[in-house]
């Protein structure tokens, strides 16, 4: 029987000023998958386990992935997929992302990888558009790139792996309440002034520039957010807290992770960024919302075959 079984990991979008562009994967949490090929065509989600999501096919985002892969090839044979779901939808880490990119990463390996990288990834935004009502890549690409991801154009689809220095770890804080994607975009405002789209280019070159050059008070300074964080920091209890407090703890700097809940932050050294966790935990230890804390060396490779 051919069949394959993968790791797909949570990832934290936007970092701050490079919304629905930037993206980075986590290394010490995500999903388990099984695919496995079947004489039937089609896709058939036969298991998932840790959270209750749809079976059926149209209403999956791992069905619907693999459905767009499916249409674009001409197999004789159909798939089975099963989930093993640890990261809970609604966190703000991506949990649709590694679902939807797990499913075509290991479909295209049963095929024999007739399709590259960044077709896989307008594969898996098929995904995330049922998740959410929007096509974005910037979680999607480094579940199948790896590392930092960068999606310079949409149309058309252009995406490129950004380098990131050996040393930078990223805490999350996961507190325990659903924020949807589609009601997160809902709050935000369609313009922008000109003063910060200045800022917020400044801050993303900032950002990519200390990537490449390994400068981590680079990266620090440039990890600012004026046109997105403002409009979303009251969907997450103690944000302003949160992130004062990681840095103080010593964070290179902190924002929200996607489209929350979730906070994510940045550290240089797994020293700095396990005590960053301790800060954040400290913090929701005053409220009576439970939480999960990650903390994650940057995954340069992506979903890992097992
Ligand atoms: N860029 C998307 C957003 C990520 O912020 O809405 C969603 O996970």
């Amino acid at each position: 029987m051919k069949e394959i079984k993968i790791f797909t990991p949570a990832t934290v979008a936007n970092i701050s000023c490079g919304f629905d562009i930037l993206g980075l994967c986590l290394d010490t949490v995500g999903d388990e998958m099984i695919v496995r090929e079947v004489p039937e065509k089609g896709i058939k989600l036969t298991k998932i386990t840790g959270q209750k999501l749809p079976l059926e096919t149209h209403k999956n985002v791992a069905g619907v992935a693999g459905l767009a892969l499916l249409e674009e090839v001409d197999a004789s044979v159909g798939y089975e997929i099963e989930i093993y779901k640890k990261i809970k939808p609604g966190s703000g880490i991506g949990s649709s992302a590694a679902s939807a990119a797990g499913a075509v990463f290991a479909i295209n390996e049963l095929l024999g990888k007739p399709f590259s990288k960044q077709e896989l990834i307008y594969f898996a935004m098929q995904g995330e558009k049922l998740a959410s009502g929007s096509e974005h890549a910037d979680n999607v690409s480094p579940v199948i790139l790896g590392g930092f991801t960068l999606v310079r154009s949409y149309e058309p689809l252009d995406i490129l792996k950004i380098n990131s220095p050996n040393d930078l770890y990223a805490t999350i804080i996961h507190p325990q309440i659903e924020v949807k994607t589609s009601d997160s975009r809902a709050v935000l405002k369609n313009q922008v002034s000109l003063k910060k789209m200045v800022t917020q280019m400044g801050n993303f070159g900032g950002l990519i520039s200390g990537l490449y050059t390994n400068d981590y008070d680079l990266i620090g300074r440039s990890l600012h957010d004026e046109i997105i964080e403002p409009n979303r920091l009251v969907l997450i209890p103690e944000f302003d807290k949160v992130k004062k407090g990681v840095i103080q703890a010593g964070a290179l700097g902190a924002g929200i992770s996607g489209s929350g809940p979730s906070i994510f932050a940045l550290s240089k050294g797994e020293e700095t960024a396990k005590l960053v966790g301790k800060t954040m935990a400290e913090i929701y230890n005053n409220t009576d919302i439970d939480y999960d804390i990650h903390v994650s060396k940057i995954n340069q490779q992506g979903i890992k075959i097992l």
